[in-house]
C-alpha cells in the first residue's frame, strides 16, 4: 500500500493533540511533517504541545514552527476552551528535542518538492501557514494535491453568529487558500459539531493501556467536565479532516464555490458557500470546493478505534 504523505498543520489544543495521534498511527498516512501555527493558544504553547505529544509517543516526525499571528488584524485565542496552556489540564513530559530548522513555510514546500502532485495538506487550525506558503511560492498550486481543512461551515458559527473559529481567527488567508487553485475539501463546523464522542469511547482507549489510548482518554475526560460546565463537548473537529483523507467516505461531499468573507460589520470570518446562484451563473465560477455536508458518525468512531488500537505501548 503506498501511503499518503500528508503535512498536519495544527494550534494544538485538544482536538488537534487527537488528531495528531490519528494521523501518527493510521498506517495509510506519512506524516511528513507537523507544522505548528497560531490559534488556540499561543504559537509558543501550540508548537511546544505539538513536539511533546509527538516525542512522547515515540516518534521522530519533524515539527516546525510557523506563524505567530493571522496575516491582518489581532490575534485571538481560544483558551476557554483549550485551557492556558491548550491541552486542558494535561502536563505532557516536556521534550527536549528541537524543532526542525526549517520553518513551516519552507517545510510545507521542501515535502511538496519531494513528492510532486502528492502531498496532501490537512490544516486544522487559522489558515495562516498555508497562506504564506502558496504567496511565497506559487509553485506550490501545481505541486500539492489537495487541501482537507478543518474551518469554516456552510451554515452557522462558534465564535459569532456566522463564523467558525478557524476561519474567524484569520480570514485572509481561508480566502487565500481558498482562491490558490489547488483543489480544497472543507470539513465544516456544522458537521464536525456532530462528530462527538462519549464515555464509552474513552473506555475504549483507556483500556488499550497505551501511551497514545490513555492520552486520548484523558483529553476526552476533559472535554466531559468541560461540558458538564457548559462549554464544548467532546468534538472532534480537527480528528474528523484526518479520518476524511483516509475514508472519505466518513463525509458525504458536494462541490461548490466558497470563498471567505474578509469584511463585513457581522460577517467577517463566515464561509460563504454559493448553494444558489443569486451571486454567480452557473459555470460563471469554478465550483473548487468540496464540501462536507453529511457524517457517518459509526464509520468515524470505526477509524478512530482501529487507529488508535494500533498503538502498543
Ligand atoms: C476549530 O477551532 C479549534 O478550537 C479546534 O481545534 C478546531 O480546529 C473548531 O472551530
Ligand atoms: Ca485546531
Amino acid at each position: 500500500m503506498k501511503k499518503i504523505p500528508v503535512i498536519l498543520d495544527c494550534d494544538t489544543g485538544t482536538d488537534d493533540a487527537i488528531a495528531i495521534v490519528e494521523a501518527l498511527y493510521a498506517p495509510e498516512l506519512d506524516v511528513r511533517a507537523v507544522t505548528t501555527v497560531a490559534g488556540n493558544v499561543s504559537l509558543r504553547y501550540t508548537s511546544q504541545n505539538t513536539l511533546n505529544i509527538v516525542r512522547y509517543l515515540g516518534f521522530d516526525t519533524r515539527v516546525a514552527v510557523g506563524a505567530a499571528g493571522p496575516i491582518f488584524g489581532e490575534i485571538i485565542h481560544s483558551s476557554a476552551t483549550h485551557g492556558d496552556t491548550g491541552l486542558g489540564p494535561l502536563v505532557l513530559p516536556q521534550s527536549a528535542n528541537a524543532f526542525y530548522e526549517k520553518n513551516a513555510v519552507e517545510t510545507i514546500l521542501e515535502e511538496a518538492r519531494h513528492a510532486p502532485g502528492e502531498l496532501v495538506l490537512i490544516p486544522v487550525a487559522p489558515m495562516t501557514n498555508i497562506a504564506h506558503a502558496v504567496l511565497a511560492y506559487p509553485e506550490l498550486v501545481s505541486l500539492i494535491k489537495e487541501i482537507v481543512f478543518m474551518g469554516g461551515a456552510m451554515v452557522g458559527g462558534n465564535m459569532t453568529t456566522t463564523a467558525e473559529f478557524n476561519a474567524w481567527a484569520d480570514p485572509e488567508a481561508m480566502s487565500i487558500v481558498l482562491n490558490c487553485g489547488i483543489p480544497c475539501r472543507m470539513i465544516g463546523l456544522d458537521v464536525t459539531e456532530k462528530a462527538v464522542l462519549n464515555r464509552e469511547d474513552a473506555c475504549f482507549f483507556r483500556d488499550l493501556g497505551t501511551k497514545a489510548g490513555t492520552l486520548v482518554a484523558d483529553l476526552l475526560d476533559f472535554m466531559f467536565q468541560r461540558f458538564s460546565e457548559g462549554g464544548e463537548d467532546a468534538l472532534m473537529h480537527d480528528g474528523l479532516a484526518v479520518a476524511a483523507v483516509v475514508q472519505p467516505e466518513v463525509v458525504k461531499t458536494q462541490p461548490f464555490y466558497v470563498d471567505c468573507e474578509c469584511s463585513g460589520k457581522y460577517t467577517r470570518g463566515h464561509t460563504y458557500v454559493a448553494t444558489n446562484e443569486i451571486f454567480f451563473k452557473k459555470g460563471e465560477k469554478p465550483e473548487r470546493c468540496e464540501v462536507a455536508l453529511e457524517l457517518d458518525l459509526p464509520l468515524f468512531k470505526q477509524f478512530l478505534r482501529r487507529v488508535i488500537a494500533r498503538s502498543q505501548a
